[in-house]
Parts: structure tokens; C-alpha cells; sequence
């Protein structure tokens, strides 16, 4: 397994959620890290506190949207340290609306960050890597690539456009000595989630940050968790339609997020 103290580990979208918990756990791991996120007081605050734990932390203050900007997070790190060991994209917008409720300009901005946010990262990420012959590019996509119900359209196809471009990218790296993981989380308790009160099968962040070092450590391509929901999407494709109909329908008249 591989030994994670003193790697270098730049991490978007570090100032929330699953970004944050892979922070602290990262720290405890003695890594050096970079807090990639919009704001920059969260940020500082988090690298404060992860001080004690970690072998160095540093923040650069972002939008992934731009590519320049990724490019420069990326230059940071290097400029510090020498190398990215592994990088972590988790940032991300998820943002459910019922169908007469549809936002055109929200979604697409949902799609940028999380579709452009990853190619530019990765985009950037890649020169760098391949130079060193080694490095390991972890993006957070998510069991809803699988699963599409009315209030998820736009973000599901933010989340299957990640898997199928990551998917792409692993297959051509492996000669450079690059790694990808792919991460298909179903429902994680962040901010992100926050407004619903009943979703099914929730895990904490702590533990789906343990489960995504864990797979980093291993060498995984791809990490689907928690087993319950993956059975519940199959369930889906082999339930009659008009019982699923009914029940998505119900579903998404609860569904909220941010
Ligand atoms: N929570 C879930 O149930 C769940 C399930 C599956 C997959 N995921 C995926 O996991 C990832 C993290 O989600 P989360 O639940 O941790 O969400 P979260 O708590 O809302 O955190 C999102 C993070 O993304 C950052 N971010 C948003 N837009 C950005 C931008 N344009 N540039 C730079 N950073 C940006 C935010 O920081 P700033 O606002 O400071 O920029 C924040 O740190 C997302 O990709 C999400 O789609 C989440």
C-alpha cells in the first residue's frame, strides 16, 4: 500500500464537505497540502487548523472554472515542493430543481464547475505529471451518473460526463506512470446535502473520506460505494418503468438541494 507522509496532495474544493474531511485526514497522514477553494477565509481557517497534524499546508485561493487559475494552483504547489504527488478534485455544485422550477443559467454554470473544473485541473495537472513519471489524479463523480430522476438532470449529466472523461484519460496514462480513481459516492452528509433531511443511505464524510484514501493507498481505478444505494440503481433498471415512474415522481417532488 502506498505510504502517504510527506506527499504532496493538492485538494479542490477543500474548504467544504468531502474536500475538507480528506483534508483532515490527509493531514493526519503527515501529507503537505494545498487547500484549493473560492474562499479564502475558510481556507486559511482549515490550514490553521491542520498545522499541527500535517508535514506543511499552504492555500490558494480559486475558481476551477478558470483554467488559468488551475494552472496556477498547480504551479504553486510545484513551486513549493517540487512534484504533486496525488490530486484531488472535489470540487463541485450540486444543485437539484424540479423541472418547472428549471434554471438554465444555474445549470450550465453547475456543468462548468463540475465538468470544466476537473478538465481544466486535470488539464494542468498532466504536464506535471508526466514529467515526473508518477502522480495520482482522484476525481469525485458520483452514483448519480447512474441515476437520473426530473431534479437531477442537469448534475447527473455533469457527474456522467466526469466519469466517461476520467474513464478516458486513465486508459492513456498508465505508460507515463499516472494513476486515476474515480470516485462514485452516493449521498455524503456535506453542506452540499444539507437541506435534505431523508436521503437514503447517507454516510458521513469522515467515512467516505476514509473509504477514498483507502482506495488512493490500494491503487483503485474506481470506487462505487455505499452497496446498498448501487443496488437500489440496479433495482431500478429491472422494476417495471411505470412503478419507477411513480416513484421518482414522488421522490423528486422532495428532493432539495443546494
Ligand atoms: N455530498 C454528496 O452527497 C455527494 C455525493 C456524490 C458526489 N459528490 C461530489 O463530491 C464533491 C464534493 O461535494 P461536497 O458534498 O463536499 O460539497 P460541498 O460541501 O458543497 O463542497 C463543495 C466544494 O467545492 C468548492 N467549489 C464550488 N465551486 C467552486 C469553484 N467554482 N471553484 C473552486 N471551488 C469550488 C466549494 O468551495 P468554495 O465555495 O469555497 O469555492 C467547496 O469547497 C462534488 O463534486 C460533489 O458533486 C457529493
Amino acid at each position: 500500500m502506498m505510504d502517504l507522509s510527506q506527499k504532496v496532495v493538492l485538494i479542490t474544493g477543500a474548504s467544504s464537505g468531502i474536500g475538507e474531511a480528506l483534508a483532515v485526514a490527509l493531514a493526519r497522514h503527515h501529507c503537505r497540502l494545498l487547500l484549493v477553494a473560492r474562499r479564502g477565509d475558510v481556507l486559511n481557517a482549515l490550514a490553521d487548523r491542520l498545522r499541527p497534524d500535517a508535514d506543511d499546508v499552504d492555500v490558494f485561493v480559486g475558481d476551477v472554472v478558470d483554467a488559468d487559475q488551475c494552472a496556477a494552483a498547480v504551479e504553486k504547489a510545484v513551486a513549493k515542493w517540487g512534484r504533486i504527488d496525488v490530486a484531488i478534485l472535489s470540487a463541485g455544485l450540486g444543485i437539484y430543481r424540479r423541472v418547472h422550477e428549471f434554471e438554465p443559467a444555474e445549470a450550465a454554470r453547475m456543468i462548468q464547475v463540475n465538468v470544466n473544473g476537473v478538465v481544466n485541473c486535470v488539464g494542468a495537472l498532466l504536464p506535471v505529471m508526466i514529467r515526473q513519471q508518477s502522480g495520482v489524479i482522484v476525481g469525485l463523480s458520483s452514483l448519480a451518473a447512474h441515476f437520473v430522476s426530473p431534479v437531477s438532470a442537469a448534475y447527473a449529466a455533469s457527474k456522467a460526463a466526469v466519469s466517461t472523461f476520467l474513464e478516458g484519460i486513465g486508459r492513456g496514462v498508465g505508460k507515463y506512470g499516472i494513476h486515476v480513481l474515480t470516485v462514485e459516492p452516493g449521498y455524503i452528509r456535506t453542506p452540499m446535502t444539507r437541506n435534505n433531511k431523508k436521503l437514503p443511505f447517507i454516510i458521513e464524510a469522515d467515512d467516505c473520506a476514509a473509504r477514498i484514501i483507502r482506495g488512493i493507498r490500494r491503487k483503485r481505478t474506481l470506487l462505487r460505494f455505499p452497496w446498498q444505494m448501487m443496488l437500489l440503481i440496479r433495482l431500478t433498471r429491472i422494476v417495471p418503468r411505470i412503478l419507477m415512474r411513480w416513484v421518482v415522481q414522488r421522490k423528486a417532488g422532495r428532493i432539495v438541494m443546494r
